[in-house]
């Protein structure tokens, strides 16, 4: 039998970092730390082989395809396919930030909507059964869902939505926040908030297409770390690296044939609503 194997995206500091060191040493298999610039990711590696812990190493940019395809490659050449699937990578723009928003829509979305999407596209059919996959999101997105007019937020809550109806939504918002519509056409003003919504509402469609795939037992969950100190959070959070991944780690470790949680949201382990 191949060796066991997990992937976490972005995980050269942070949130990721924590979650790949809880995964050196609670997962029994490889697991990989993925940064989208190498000399970040192999420094990262060296400081958790410095507590005796030995992550490998594979370049991933979530918003490069070729990058995308050269891991999926790698992962089916050397494992025929993937346990564990940690999307964690994302960007976040500064409160005061002065980029225009129209701007900060645009990327936010290809990073943490759309980067996020097209490492799904290109990993879950490799996902072995048992596998678990966490799509790591933020409460942010479930006020951001609350924050949208109700004609808006039943498009999002629909439990018929796919993903390419989704896709549309996210593009409709980055083309009404360049001409500084979306607030009339019922968006929220947050482009991170947005962003996440759209990780959330994935996740559900992900999960229900799970469920008519012949694959015994992969579970697809998104979560929220809470408010962590990390560079994003300008280490303004409460609280550390290591406990914002005990929630994403949970969800990736969750036992064989457990059934669920299954395509939902998750805050300190516990279930949030956003349907
Ligand atoms: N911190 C919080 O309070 C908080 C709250 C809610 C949700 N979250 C979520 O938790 C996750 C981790 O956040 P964090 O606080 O650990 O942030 P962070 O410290 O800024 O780390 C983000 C990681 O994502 C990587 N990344 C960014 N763009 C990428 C790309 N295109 N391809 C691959 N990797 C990329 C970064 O790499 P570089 O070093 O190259 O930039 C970095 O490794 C994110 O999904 C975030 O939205 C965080």
């Amino acid at each position: 039998m191949t060796r066991r194997i997990a992937v976490v995206t972005g995980s050269n500091k942070g949130i990721g970092f924590a979650i790949v060191r809880a995964l050196c040493k609670q997962f029994d298999g490889d697991v990989y730390l993925t940064a989208r610039d190498e000399g970040r990711g192999r420094k990262a590696v060296e400081n958790l082989e410095k507590e005796g812990l030995h992550p490998k190493f594979h370049q991933l940019d979530i918003t490069n395809q070729e990058s995308i395809d050269n891991l999926q490659k790698y992962l089916k050449d050397k494992y025929g396919g993937l346990d564990v699937l940690v999307n964690n990578a994302a960007i976040a723009y500064k409160l005061n930030d002065a980029t225009p928003f129209a701007e900060q829509a645009k990327f936010t979305i290809a990073c943490n909507f759309t980067g996020t999407l097209d490492v799904c596209k290109a990993l879950l059919p490799l996902i072995k059964p048992h596998g678990r996959v966490v799509n790591v999101a933020s409460v942010g997105g479930t006020w951001a869902l609350d924050k949208m007019s109700p004609e808006r937020a039943s498009k999002f809550k629909s439990p018929s939505l796919t993903e390419t109806e989704l896709v549309s939504l996210l593009e409709d918002f980055v083309n009404a926040a360049s001409d500084g519509t979306h607030t009339e056409k019922g968006y929220p003003n947050s482009a991170a908030g947005t962003a996440k919504a759209g990780v959330i509402v994935l996740t559900g469609i992900q999960a229900r297409d799970l469920n008519n795939d012949p694959r015994e037992d992969i579970l697809i969950n998104t979560c929220c770390p809470g408010y962590v100190k990390t560079d994003m959070s300008s280490h303004q959070g409460t609280k550390t690296p290591d406990e914002g991944a005990e929630t994403p780690v949970y969800l990736a470790l969750l036992p064989q044939n457990v059934g669920q949680p299954q395509g939902e949201m998750l805050s300190d382990k516990k279930i949030v609503k956003w349907r």
